[in-house]
């Protein structure tokens, strides 16, 4: 765990040169149902390998390669298994507490802030405790939270509903490893 952190917050930092795509904790059908083993073959293994491989390469433009292999390895590092009451632990649950009071009210607040996304895009809770969005790809620096909006993440195994693509989304999240990059960050 902590070398995947390690490599974690080396992606956040923009230290790495040649990109890798990370390996996964779990099995690529580990996180049915919120996310299928057929949206997992196609989004991990094909479009973010394909971003990496890119990049790599030196095909086509560089920054945008980039920025989608950094985030889809911030996505990934972020999942386990679906279990019932996934509820946020350690510094992950106080620092929802402290900006949102409460997991639901944040998990509305976030909601209601993907649902504004107009086209591709992602969204992602922010060290300052905003609510952020992206359009496109873009490498920030101040993620803790990242959930994936464009319509390949979704599509598949949700068609158009997005909101029950984001509520599902909360069933996988990984609260140990949100938990790590606060604590390791600050
Ligand atoms: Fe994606």
């Amino acid at each position: 765990m902590d070398a995947e952190i390690k490599r974690y917050l080396n992606i956040l930092e923009g230290k790495q040169e040649k990109l890798e795509l990370n390996k996964l904790n779990y099995d690529r059908n580990e996180l049915a149902p919120a996310i299928s083993k057929d949206t997992m073959d196609y989004h991990y293994g094909k479009l973010a390998q394909t971003y990496v491989d890119r990049f790599n390469k030196g095909e086509g433009d560089a920054k945008f390669n980039k920025a989608g292999a950094f985030l889809h390895n911030i996505l990934f590092f972020q999942y386990q298994k679906p279990s019932r009451n996934n509820n946020p632990s350690g510094k992950a649950s106080e620092f929802i507490t402290k900006h949102f009071k409460t997991f639901d009210k944040f998990k509305e607040a976030f909601a209601k802030e993907a649902m504004s996304i107009q086209g591709s895009g992602w969204v992602y809770l922010a060290r300052n405790g905003k609510i952020k969005t992206i359009v496109n790809h873009e490498v920030r620096d101040d993620i803790v939270l990242l959930i994936d909006w464009w319509e390949h993440a979704w599509a598949l195994d949700y068609q158009s509903d997005k909101q029950k693509y984001l509520e599902n989304q909360w069933k996988i999240i990984n609260w140990n490893a949100i938990s790590s990059t606060l604590g390791l960050a600050e």
